[in-house]
């Protein structure tokens, strides 16, 4: 009987997933506040592995140097980021080693694009942070302009909206642009999120203070969206 009544906690491990998880283990949702610190940690060492209709989003490797530096070092895409282009490839190889490092201690949320067309290194989507306590996050993302304009950012951050609310089960996802970035803006209407707040002057970034948008979506209008 009392496996019976609780056998609705009993899951499918993460789907398409490369790491370990067992048939029964049980979902991240179900897990009690206290222990979900550690499990997120579990999860993202081993960061899942998804496959969209024309992308491969994985952990981010030694091998995808080239590519990424290809586009950290544009500053059209670099433009409204915090962080300024990259200037050489071994300061990509160096950042690419750092984030070895936070993947292996779970704290690093970002997945790797590959465009399984050409097996290109694109870009990467993932959560920029985790609000474990209000069952949240914030999402971000960057694409080589090489690709822009395809609906592949959109493509990714279903993917990964879909593990946050569904397999998360996380209440609300943000994410946040700077003034002028009308491509991104785009990218969250599109993938249903609705103006939060505007922070006047909010970050400074680079070479002043700038006006932040915050956007988001609730699980709830996830579903909606969905059926
Ligand atoms: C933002 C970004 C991820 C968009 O990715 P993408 O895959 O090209 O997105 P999409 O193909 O869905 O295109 C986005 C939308 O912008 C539109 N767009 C293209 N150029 C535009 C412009 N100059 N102004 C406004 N919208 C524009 C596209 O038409 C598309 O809308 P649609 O689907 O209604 O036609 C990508 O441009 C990027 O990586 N930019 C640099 C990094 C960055 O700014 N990251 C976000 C930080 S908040």
């Amino acid at each position: 009987m009392f496996c019976k009544v609780f056998s609705f906690l009993k899951r499918p491990r993460i789907e398409e997933s490369a790491g370990e998880k067992t048939e029964t283990e049980t979902d991240f949702k179900y897990l009690p506040k206290s222990k979900k610190s550690k499990k997120l940690k579990e999860i993202f060492s081993a960061i899942p592995k998804f496959e969209t209709e024309r992308l491969v989003l994985r952990r981010i490797e030694d091998k995808d140097c080239a590519d990424m530096f290809e586009y950290s070092a544009d500053s059209d895409v670099t433009k409204y980021l915090l962080w300024q282009p990259h200037a050489t490839l071994d300061e990509t190889k160096k950042h690419i080693a750092e984030l070895q490092k936070r993947y292996d201690s779970g704290r690093f949320y970002d997945w790797g694009m590959e465009y399984k067309k050409d097996g290109s290194f694109v870009g990467t989507c993932g959560f920029t942070s985790v609000d474990i306590g209000k069952n949240e996050c914030e999402v971000g993302y960057v694409l080589s302009k090489r690709y822009w304009g395809m609906g592949l950012m959109h493509e990714a951050l279903e993917r990964i909206m879909d593990f946050a609310f569904g397999y998360l089960g996380f209440e609300k996802v943000e994410a946040r642009f700077l003034d002028g970035n009308a491509r991104s803006k785009k990218v969250m209407e599109k993938a249903g999120m609705i103006h939060e707040k505007t922070e006047n002057k909010g970050i400074y970034a680079k070479d002043g203070y700038k006006t932040v948008y915050t956007y988001s979506i609730t699980k709830e209008a996830f579903e909606k969206r969905r059926v």
